[in-house]
């Protein structure tokens, strides 16, 4: 049965801090990935990246979304590159209703650039890279889910729970 709230999207476009909302609100466990992940290793994710590799990282968040879609009534934030596997997607849509937050670019970036703790998006061009990742995630974001919400500059993370509330 579908009892659980998956949030998926870019890095930056929220899925934290509504996921922790939204579970607040509709008395749900909150559980999120990427901080099992730091939790586990017990560093932060640009050390695994450096120390470990990519790969290495992406094997972990393979095994912990899938020991995390077993659970019920929970909300689980992903990190913004789980739908690169099909794996994922396909055991986060087994127990959950998987919701895209489909936040704009420009956005995106203002949210992230003075940040440090994406490994991905520590490169000169910032603006270039996230234009190029997310052109090309775009689509897997959008088959992925069950469920998209416009996220701009102008939303709440109130109007981004509500409307996943609604829902
Ligand atoms: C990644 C997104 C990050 C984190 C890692 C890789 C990605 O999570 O999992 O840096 O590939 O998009 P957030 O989406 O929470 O930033």
């Amino acid at each position: 049965m579908k009892d659980n709230i998956a949030l998926i999207g870019f890095m930056g476009s929220g899925k934290s801090t509504v996921g922790r909302q939204l579970a607040r609100a509709l008395e749900m466990k909150f559980v999120d990935i990427d901080r099992i992940i730091t939790e586990r290793e017990g560093k932060s994710i640009p050390e695994i990246f450096a120390e470990k590799g990519e790969t290495y990282f992406r094997r972990l968040e393979n095994q912990i979304v899938e020991e995390e879609s077993r659970d019920n009534n929970v909300v689980i934030s992903t990190g913004g590159g789980v739908i690169i596997d099909n794996a994922n997607i396909k055991n986060l849509r087994k127990t959950s209703f998987v919701v895209y937050l489909d936040c704009t670019l420009d956005c995106v970036y203002n949210r992230v650039k003075r940040r440090k703790n994406r490994p991905l998006l520590n490169v000169e061009d910032m603006y270039a890279t996230i234009k190029d990742l997310h052109g090309k995630r775009e689509k897997l974001y959008r088959i992925s889910c069950d469920y998209s919400v416009r996220i701009d500059e102008d939303s709440t993370i109130y109007d981004t729970v509500d409307d996943i509330k609604r829902k």
